[in-house]
């Protein structure tokens, strides 16, 4: 087969939860294990996503380091991945604004993601308003352009995501069909998408909405990082509802079928969260809960050693090094594509 590039990024927002591990990272450990030679495999760590959201600087500093170390403990290899800080390759920021002057305001406009923070923020949807105009910002509306600009600048031919970033791939295609388009002899390679058969991973506090970093309630998530004691109790209190048996029914059962879901994730047999379901007729929730934590500490067992051994290694220097070797070689990945960006818009 043709050789592949693979691309894809998290932000280091804070330790990965399992919604990120089994909707994205454990696919790039997978995609590495069948990697062929001449395949290149790049993994960023977006600290410039990040910063669409306010961040403390020392903060944010410590948590990429933790995302670097994060990615090592779950089986990313160094030499065969390139592990990098999105910020350390400024071909990233330079292509997201050759982009942006191709792109769609209109489209863009559309995106769920944006869409979603307009109600969030107010619970109306015009920027007429001047006070939620000034609370939005431009940063936050053009993340798809940067996203694009991620994967087209590393001329990436597989983006293995989660579920949830479907709509902005298909925007990153939109961008290089946009610019090859608009100047002459342009090639920017749109990607295809790998997203992952999983289903969203929802909070464990509220089943309608998805398991993320950025939630306040630390409760809503599991980080892959958890001592199993943590794991269990963040199950016991996960919230299901007040019929006290199983049964797999997504629609009207969210936070059972999402605990089912999770389980069947991390069963080794691969059973389906209905037959799981099956198998646990008659039981109580509670039991649930508990196998289900149990297969979830299996399938995160020794992250959470390798983590702290990363963060640790040669006093911390280890890990810089990494760093440093991925930005070389991501800088050098980025270079050819700029080269001809620059060379046919004339810059
Ligand atoms: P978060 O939303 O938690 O800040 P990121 O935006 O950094 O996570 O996303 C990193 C990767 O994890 C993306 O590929 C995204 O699709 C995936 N992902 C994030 N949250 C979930 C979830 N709840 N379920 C499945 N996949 C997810
Ligand atoms: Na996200």
């Amino acid at each position: 087969r043709e050789p592949r590039t693979i691309f894809s990024g998290i932000q280091p927002t804070g330790v990965p939860h399992l919604g990120n591990y089994l909707g994205a990272m454990r696919q790039w450990r997978e995609l590495q294990a069948e990697a062929h030679p001449e395949d290149r495999l790049l993994f960023s760590i977006v600290d410039l996503h990040a910063i669409t959201m306010p961040q403390d600087a020392r903060q944010l500093r410590q948590r990429s380091r933790e995302m670097l170390a994060a990615l090592i403990a779950i089986g990313l290899d160094p030499k065969r991945c390139t592990l990098f800080y999105q910020s350390a390759v400024p071909a990233h920021s330079e292509l997201l604004w050759i982009l942006s002057c191709t792109s769609s305001m209109g489209y863009l406009g559309r995106m769920t993601q944006w869409k979603s923070k307009l109600t969030e923020n107010n619970n109306r949807m015009s920027l007429d308003d001047d006070a939620l105009a000034s609370k939005l910002k431009l940063g936050l509306f053009s993340y798809p352009v940067l996203q694009a600009a991620d994967i087209l600048v590393h001329r990436a031919t597989h983006v293995p995501v989660g579920d949830d970033q479907r709509q902005h791939l298909e925007f990153a295609r939109e961008c290089a069909t946009n610019f090859n388009a608009a100047f002459k002899n342009g090639r920017l390679l749109a990607p295809e998408t790998i997203t992952t058969e999983t289903p969203r991973v929802m909070s464990l506090q509220n089943p309608l909405s998805k398991m993320s970093k950025s939630s306040p309630s630390h409760k809503s998530r599991i980080e892959i990082t958890s001592e199993p004691a943590e794991i269990r109790a963040r199950l016991r209190c996960a919230v299901t509802d007040s019929d006290n048996w199983v049964t797999y029914d997504p629609a009207r059962r969210p936070g059972v079928a999402n605990l089912l879901e999770l389980w069947a994730q991390c069963d080794p047999t691969r059973r389906s969260p209905a037959a799981l379901a099956e198998d646990l007729h008659g039981a109580t929730l509670g039991a649930l809960k508990r196998q289900a934590a149990e297969a979830i500490i299996a399938e995160l067992d020794g992250v959470r050693d390798r983590y702290r051994e990363a963060l640790q290694r040669k006093g911390g220097k280890w890990l810089d090094e990494v760093a440093h070797e991925g930005a070389f070689r991501a800088r050098q990945s980025a270079r050819r594509t700029m080269l001809m960006v620059r060379d046919v818009v004339g810059l």
